[in-house]
């Protein structure tokens, strides 16, 4: 944990995975035909062992979009879905139009584009491959928390489409879902947000629409790699894949505003301003949980989301990658706002479980938020050159 802040600070509070990670602009963007705005032109690599959007910065805007497969896909017909959208998304990410774009304009502005592409449970019953589903592979258990809708729940296969135009992202979603409309159906489609590029110093921690810095103390997979990756063992098709969980999580903003401001600060253990912890003064400051006040209670008390969110089992730790999300509110209500609560981790069981079982039985933020979506996914490892996004499971 030391190491981490201590990574972060020495890089101006940005952390070492996102430093070493940051996208570099497209080779030839300082010719002549390049647009003014650097950031429009930067590209992050496809290729590798990996896929993109995992560890690559939270770029601006992120969509998510979960389908159905369609009765009579199988195994080949996912091969040929795999290659299309391999093709595809290998073009719009390198800000070209994709083969059959009907909106070539709208592919010139890769914005650091990145697709990630997820595998549900029914997947690997579709393609006939149940032998081959990770154990954790299966919707996660009930928890007293949750008030799940059907609507935001579930999905056999799941694209991640993140850049830093919204622009960008709703072409590459469009194209992208088209061209598997013969193969599935859209089951549901979630959008956010984490601030316009340029409009914070770089490297500034989001802010979620309850006003907290949100994002502060994140494993730095570039010094624990195996926290987010499954370990390249040769053993298995998963080697370099990874797991995703997608919870939406709405906040009732209008019972948080009638919080006072200690109140909310004491809910999550930081200080809204810096996003200090309650025990220092700057955003990475290590917390001390068992610092007391002056009439020796707990300074960050023990219902403190911080306290409730950490153990001392350092394997328990994942990577959060979460958007805002402000959508139209229902007749009546005044808003309908919240986190497309994203996270990555090699294995959900062991990391993810255990610390939502916590939160689950003591957390002050539970009583303004509320999950009401979940889903989980397997993400293959990223396509090498001259393979296509699954092959080594679907081949
Ligand atoms: C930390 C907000 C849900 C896990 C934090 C922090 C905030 C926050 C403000 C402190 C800054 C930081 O380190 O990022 C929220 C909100 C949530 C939510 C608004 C729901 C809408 C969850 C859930 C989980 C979770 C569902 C896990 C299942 C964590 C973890 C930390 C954290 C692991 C870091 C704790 C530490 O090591 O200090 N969250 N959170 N959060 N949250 Fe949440």
């Amino acid at each position: 944990a030391a190491a981490f802040g201590g990574a972060a600070l020495a890089l101006g509070g940005r952390s070492a995975w996102e430093a070493a990670a940051a996208p570099s602009p497209t080779a030839g963007s300082a010719a002549p035909a390049a647009p003014p705005d650097a950031s429009g032109r930067a590209t992050v690599e496809f290729r590798g062992a990996r896929q993109p959007g995992v560890t690559t910065p939270p770029q601006a805007f992120g969509a998510f979009v979960a389908f159905d497969l369609v009765e009579g896909v199988d195994r080949d017909a996912l091969v040929r879905l795999m290659r299309i959208w391999t093709d595809d998304v290998e073009r719009l990410m390198a800000g070209e139009p994709g083969l059959a774009d009907t909106e070539p304009e709208l592919a010139t502005v890769p914005a650091s584009l990145t697709v990630t592409v997820g595998y549900g449970p029914g997947l690997f019953t579709a393609a006939g491959l149940e032998d081959r589903r990770p154990t954790w592979l299966r919707p996660l258990p009930a928890f007293g928390v949750d008030r799940l809708e059907d609507r935001w729940n579930g999905g056999d296969l799941v694209l991640q489409v993140c850049a830093d135009d919204d622009t960008t992202v709703s072409h590459a979603l469009r194209l992208l879902t088209k061209e598997a409309r013969t193969f599935t159906t859209v089951r549901w489609v979630q959008r956010g947000f984490r601030g316009t590029p340029g409009a914070r110093p770089p490297g500034t921690t989001m802010r979620n629409l309850m006003g907290q810095v949100d994002g502060t103390r994140n494993p730095d997979p570039g010094i624990d790699p195996d926290l987010v990756w499954h370990p390249d063992d040769g053993a298995g098709w998963l080697a370099g894949g990874t797991s995703m969980v997608v919870r939406r999580i709405a906040m009732d903003l209008d019972t948080w505003d009638e919080l006072d401001r200690s109140g909310r600060e004491q809910a999550v253990g930081r200080r809204l301003d810096t996003g200090a912890p309650l025990t220092g003064t700057h955003e990475h400051d290590e917390p001390d949980l068992a610092a007391k006040d002056a009439n020796g209670l707990d300074v960050i008390g023990p219902f403190a989301h911080i306290r409730r969110a950490r153990t001392d089992d350092a394997g328990q730790r994942f990577l959060r990658r979460a958007y805002n999300y402000d959508a139209p509110p229902s007749p009546g209500a005044l808003s309908d706002s919240g986190l497309v609560f994203v996270t990555f981790q090699a294995d959900v069981d062991r990391q993810f479980v255990p610390i939502q079982q916590r939160l689950d039985e003591l957390d002050l933020l539970n009583e303004w938020t509320t999950p009401v979506g979940s889903a989980v996914f397997a993400v293959p490892p990223g396509a090498r050159p001259g393979e296509y996004l699954g092959q080594v499971l679907l081949d």
